[in-house]
Order: C-alpha cells, then sequence, then structure tokens
C-alpha cells in the first residue's frame, strides 16, 4: 500500500509516500518550516499543502511531538501550548479530507525502525532514542511497544531535565562542539541505560546522519546503533501506522 507520512518536528514538518510492504519511500521527501507560532490550525493547514504537493488523497500517518491518547495531544514542550486537549486525529482529518491516524514521533520512528529497520526481528529490550528539537524515546519488549514513554523529560543527576541539556537544538542554541554536545549525550543515555538496562539502544533523529560526530565518544554498557532509516524512520512508521489501522483486503 501507498500511504503519506508526515513528521512534525519542531522546526519542520516533513512528508513523502511510503510503500508501507517495504518501508521504502516513494517519492523524495518534501520539507515545510513548521508554522510559527505552531498552532493546531496552522500545522493543519502546513499538513493539508503536503498531502496536495503530493497530489495525494487516501489514509494519511502523523508521526506528532506529543503524547498522543486516542488521536489527542496530551503534552506540548516543543509546538504550542494551545494544542494540549486538542484531537489532532479529527482536526487533520477534517482540514485534508483524508483518514488521518496520529502517534508520538518517536513511538512512529520506533515502529519503522523495528518493523524494517535496525531492530528487525530483534527480541529482548529494545530503546529508542530519537534527537531533534526535542528528545523522544520509545521502547521496545520482544517487539511490543511501550508508546508514549516520555523519558526525554527525565530528571538528570546534573540538575537539568534530558532535553534541555542534551537535545540537538541545545546543541545548535549554545554552539557547542560536537565533542562538547557528545558529552551530554553520553550523560543522558547513560541515565537511560540505567533506568532500563536495554539489550540494544537506536540513535535516531537529525543527529543519526552525523554518527562519526559523536558515536566515538558515547561510552556505554549498552550496545548502540544508528537508526537504519535515520531521520526519515518518523516518516516511515507514521505511514505503516496508519496503514495498520487499515482493513486488510
Ligand atoms: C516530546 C515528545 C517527543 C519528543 C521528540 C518531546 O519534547 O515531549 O513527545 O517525542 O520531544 O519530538
Amino acid at each position: 500500500m501507498t500511504i503519506l507520512g508526515v513528521d512534525v518536528g519542531g522546526s519542520g514538518i516533513k512528508g513523502a509516500l511510503v510503500n508501507t510492504e517495504t518501508g521504502s519511500l516513494i517519492t523524495d521527501r518534501h520539507r515545510i518550516p513548521t508554522p510559527d507560532p505552531s498552532t493546531p490550525h496552522a500545522v493543519a493547514d502546513a499538513i493539508h499543502q503536503l498531502a496536495k504537493s503530493f497530489d495525494y488523497k487516501g489514509p494519511i500517518g502523523v508521526g506528532f511531538p506529543s503524547v498522543i491518547h486516542n488521536g489527542i495531544a496530551k503534552t506540548a514542550s516543543n509546538i504550542h501550548k494551545s494544542w494540549i486537549s486538542t484531537n489532532a486525529r479529527e482536526l487533520f482529518s477534517l482540514t485534508t479530507g483524508c483518514e488521518v491516524t496520529v502517534l508520538n514521533d518517536a513511538d512512529a520512528a520506533g515502529l519503522a525502525e523495528m518493523t524494517f529497520g535496525t531492530g528487525k526481528d530483534h527480541r529482548g529490550t529494545v530503546l529508542l532514542v530519537t534527537i531533534g528539537t526535542g528528545i523522544g524515546t520509545v521502547l521496545f519488549v520482544n517487539g511490543t511497544m511501550v508508546p508514549n514513554l516520555e523519558m526525554g523529560h527525565i530528571f538528570l543527576h546534573n540538575g537539568y531535565f534530558g532535553e534541555k541539556y542534551a537535545s540537538d537544538a541545545v546543541r545548535k542554541a549554545k554552539d557547542l562542539s560536537w565533542s562538547a554536545w557528545a558529552k551530554r549525550m553520553n550523560v543522558y543515555l547513560k541515565t537511560m541505560e540505567d533506568l532500563t538496562w536495554p539489550d540494544l539502544i537506536i540513535i535516531g533523529g537529525g543527529v543519526s546522519k552525523k554518527q562519526e560526530k559523536f558515536f566515538p565518544q558515547l561510552k556505554l554498557r549498552t550496545p548502540f546503533v544508528a537508526a537504519h532509516f535515520r531521520n526519515e524512520a518518523g516518516i516511515i512508521g507514521a505511514a505503516l501506522a496508519a496503514g495498520q489501522n487499515k482493513p486488510k483486503k
């Protein structure tokens, strides 16, 4: 099946048509800057624009940077506060005229990696950490997802919250060298491995394209790898989630 996958991020809204049988992108990725302010209607219009740019009518999957319960956004760390309690599924479906499935962006990335990527057939506990404007997390135990984990907000022993210390947005805002930022990421990931004891850590998000800049400095007991789909995992997983909601023919 061909499904439009969309990844809503703090700085860009990215979409592509995805072959949900193989997990591959059928088109190039289109990116629209996230509207500022990123209010519900502005984001919904941007998604509509993306769908139109592909001349697409059909199910859409959207990975969203918030806790999502039954289509409703429950938190808003890196998106406009008016998202809290907004029914994202209904809003996006109404605006685009398509049937939209919405899930947390890290959950979407995890779904892609566990179905077709680095975590495929991986038993045990797999932690995926996606690093961008915020830090998203998802845990899979023997292939089953623990959704809406929100461990990007854990309190570190140095007094910072995880994503306020180690996100890619912090690296850029503070103009940190890769080496200085890698030390911060190491503090974050060490805390995560001490709390969740995974068998494998998958690192995704924009920085996963630059693994050579910081992987050598990560000193973890847990094996870690870059997400196979790099920053496209969210788009692919969102499309897969929308595909799972379609009745099998
Ligand atoms: C949000 C998460 C999201 C992560 C990555 C965090 O600020 O609370 O829901 O998964 O950013 O976008």
